[in-house]
């Protein structure tokens, strides 16, 4: 497809709760074990929200180190797009309520809904807002707040989830810059949807005594199937975005997986034939934030200056729905 412009990252920025819960903390809680969770999943602690934290706390953090630390001022957002499933209410969106504390005027705010691929589909629908020309900065946000959608009777789900939010500006790229995302794909197999959801609380089933007492507003996972889709989807959509391109992981100098296992990263790099050390991976501090991972682990890897401007970067993630996709670009 010909465009007009291009989009670039323009800066990364993020934000975790201050309290800290590890697997010695979790053993407390559920019948598991610091060995169990470390071994099955790479995690050993998880940042997680306190009773008065929301998700907009923690996007408002993420969004304002990540503005601060670009050259676009705060006047110059044309849009804001966040990406969750635990925002602060139902509705209003949260990318409104962000809207509200930055006091922005006059410019567009919505929310996506892709579970853990949150992050890359409010890329990808950023990016196109970017090459129509209709905008020129666009602020885009993910956060999650998982723990409070978790059962903690669970031991399933409740050692995996930590809380947190990471945000790009995504801007239009000047002529002379090497900086681009260069393309995006994003898919989606709806017939799976019953394997990763949240039952009540919705039309579907509204919040009642019963849902409650039956923990049907905490997340429901068959963890097992999931695991099966997330090496195959992230491959495919990694594999369709490098051969349109004419590019081969050797191109790739850094690939930036969804946090949500460390065995599902590892058979990822195995299957794609990426060396570990090409790979992002910040699980063991984390946890899955959903779609907080990938713009939480790119921060954390600018900062460390892992990856530097001109880098050849490959973000990919999959989640609930069930949803995938992958980002190519040079940073
Ligand atoms: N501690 C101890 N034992 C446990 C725990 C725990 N925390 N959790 C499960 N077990 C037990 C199970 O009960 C089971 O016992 P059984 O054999 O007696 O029945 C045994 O461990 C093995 O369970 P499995 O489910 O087979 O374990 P597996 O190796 O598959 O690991 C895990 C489970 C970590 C959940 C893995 O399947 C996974 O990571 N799946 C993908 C999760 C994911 O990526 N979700 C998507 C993102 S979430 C989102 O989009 C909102």
């Amino acid at each position: 497809m010909s465009t007009r412009y291009a989009a670039k990252f323009a800066s990364f920025g993020s934000f975790a709760p201050a309290k800290i819960l590890n697997n010695f903390d979790l053993e407390k809680i559920v019948d598991t074990t610091d060995e169990w969770i470390r071994s099955r999943t790479g995690m050993f602690e998880r940042h997680i929200t306190t009773a008065e934290e929301a998700a907009s706390d923690l996007a408002y953090q993420a969004a304002s180190r990540c503005i601060e630390s670009s050259a676009v001022r705060y006047n110059e957002i044309e849009l804001i797009i966040c990406a969750t499933i635990s925002g602060d209410h139902a509705f209003p969106s949260t990318a409104c309520i962000l809207h509200k504390r930055f006091g922005f005027k006059n410019i567009p705010a919505f929310d996506v809904s892709a579970g853990c691929a949150g992050f890359i589909y409010a890329l990808d629908i950023a990016k196109t807002f970017i090459e129509s020309g209709a905008y020129s900065n666009i602020l885009v946000v993910g956060v999650e707040v998982l723990t409070k959608i978790t059962n903690w009777n669970d031991r399933n789900t409740c050692v995996l989830f930590g809380d947190g939010a990471g945000a790009t500006v995504l801007s239009r790229a000047n002529p002379r810059d090497i900086s681009r995302i260069i393309d995006s794909v994003i898919c989606a197999d709806g017939s799976q949807g019953d394997i990763l959801f949240q039952a009540a609380g919705g039309s579907r089933k509204p919040a009642s005594h019963a849902t409650v007492d039956a923990n049907e507003h905490t997340v429901y996972m068959e963890g097992n199937k999931i695991y099966k889709n997330a090496i195959r989807s992230m491959y495919a959509s990694s594999d369709e975005v490098l051969k349109r391109n004419n590019m081969s992981v050797e191109d790739v100098d850094w690939v930036i997986p969804h946090q949500a296992n460390l065995r599902i990263i590892e058979g990822l790099a195995d299957k794609m034939k990426v060396p570990m050390s090409k790979v992002i991976v910040n699980i063991e501090k984390y946890g899955n934030t959903s779609s907080a991972t990938i713009p939480l682990a790119m921060d954390e890897a600018l900062r460390m200056r892992k990856i530097r401007r001109g880098d050849i970067i490959l973000l990919t993630s999959f989640g609930a729905g069930l949803t995938w996709g992958s980002i190519l670009a040079r940073y």
